[in-house]
């Protein structure tokens, strides 16, 4: 019989969220809604103390993510000491910023991995998700990396605008030489959210994708690595989100806010620990925060007595906040939830006349932000 941990293990990864400033103004960003009203970023000195306070904890990987974390002036100097101590670091960009010198620096400092966002194979959408032309750019970051002997790991998110372009979207990685693409449909966090219904597909648009990049995983076998991650609202069983709260998942946001899952900031009553304040292990093994949701006591009903309790940790506390306003509640997603109906209907009113409201995306933007 499994047996409640008396102490977590330590973080294995440390997302280390440099910036919330970007170029583009995604409809799907997953950064919180309210983000330009949060405070000054962490300076240098911090980040050095942060990173190595991490790794001193045990955490091993290292992702350099945002915003766009190419904004910041010293992200070579904050690769060179995460790498320097250890780390396996990985840089998380739209390639927005990435141009010849820089990219040298990166590799100079010892970056290890670079994951380059994609929006569409096509200029135009492309434009359009993101409200600005960075399609050329996107490409000369991708020949960038390349040239610079990293592997080629592409990520696209998916909606309904781009599913119908995935074989493009494969030929286009193919040529750009990717050895790893995830095809990660959107989860409805964050600016998403507000856009979800706009961004739902039908389950014909992702039956359909899913076929298409079977057929592509037969035809080009082991030269591209293709991961079809398909949207939560068409699951019947919650994820093990973050592998299970304050497990493994170390995130600080720009202000130093320590998050114990990236949508964190959403949950009502988490009064979230800033490293500025409070030293990382104990933000790790004692704060409120981070012992929130850690283990299986705060369960309720149906989770409590699930046999898969162990396996999916209850699911999302933020998805299973902002759809039934209870973040002990169990997700949704799962058809044992009361509230699983929800998410069905929303899946199944996607796109129907009537049943959604019909309004424009709106895009992240400073503006916006300061407007919610
Ligand atoms: Fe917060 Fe899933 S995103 S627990």
């Amino acid at each position: 019989m499994l047996r409640e941990p008396t102490r977590p293990g330590a973080p294995l990864w440390l997302l280390a969220e440099l910036t919330y400033r970007c170029p583009l103004h995604c409809a799907f960003c997953y950064n919180p809604v309210d983000y330009a009203r949060h405070g000054a970023e962490l300076d240098t000195d911090t980040w050095i103390e942060v990173i190595s306070a991490a790794r001193k904890l045990g955490a091993a990987q290292i992702g350099f993510s945002g915003g766009e974390p190419l904004q910041r002036d010293d992200l070579e100097m904050l690769v060179e000491h995460a790498r320097a101590i250890g780390f396996y670091t990985n840089l998380i960009t739209s390639g927005i910023g990435l141009n010849a010198a820089r990219i040298e620096r990166l590799k100079l400092a010892g970056l290890d991995h670079i994951q380059l966002s994609l929006q569409d194979s096509t200029r135009e959408l492309n434009d359009f998700v993101t409200s600005t032309r960075t399609f050329a750019l996107k490409q000369e970051a991708a020949r960038l990396i390349k040239a610079h002997g990293y592997p080629m790991v592409l990520n696209c998110v998916l909606h309904r605008y781009n599913l119908p372009h995935v074989a493009q979207i494969i030929e286009m990685a193919l040529d750009l030489g990717a050895d790893y693409l995830e095809l990660a449909n959107t989860q409805y966090y964050g600016w998403a959210m507000l856009n979800r219904d706009q961004l739902m597909p039908t389950a014909e648009q992702l039956v359909e994708a899913e076929e298409t990049v079977n057929r592509y995983r037969e035809r080009i076998g082991g030269r591209c690595k293709i991961l079809f991650v398909v949207p939560d609202y068409f699951e019947r069983r919650p994820k093990a989100c973050m592998n299970g709260w304050g497990s493994v998942f170390l995130g600080v946001a720009p202000d130093g806010a320590a998050l114990p899952c990236h949508a964190a900031r959403s949950l009502p009553g988490l009064v979230l620990p800033n490293v500025r304040d409070m030293p990382i292990s104990q933000i790790w093994y004692e704060s409120d925060a981070f012992n929130a949701f850690r283990g299986h006591a705060w369960m309720r009903e149906p989770c409590r007595d699930c046999d898969e309790r162990h396996t999916d940790h209850g699911g999302c506390r933020c998805q299973a906040w902002m759809l039934t306003g209870d973040p002990a509640a169990a997700d949704p997603v799962c058809e044992k939830s009361p509230h699983h109906e929800q998410v069905v209907q929303t899946v199944q009113f996607a796109r129907q006349p009537g049943k959604v409201e019909e309004r424009p995306l709106i895009f992240r933007s400073r503006e916006n932000s300061l407007a919610r």
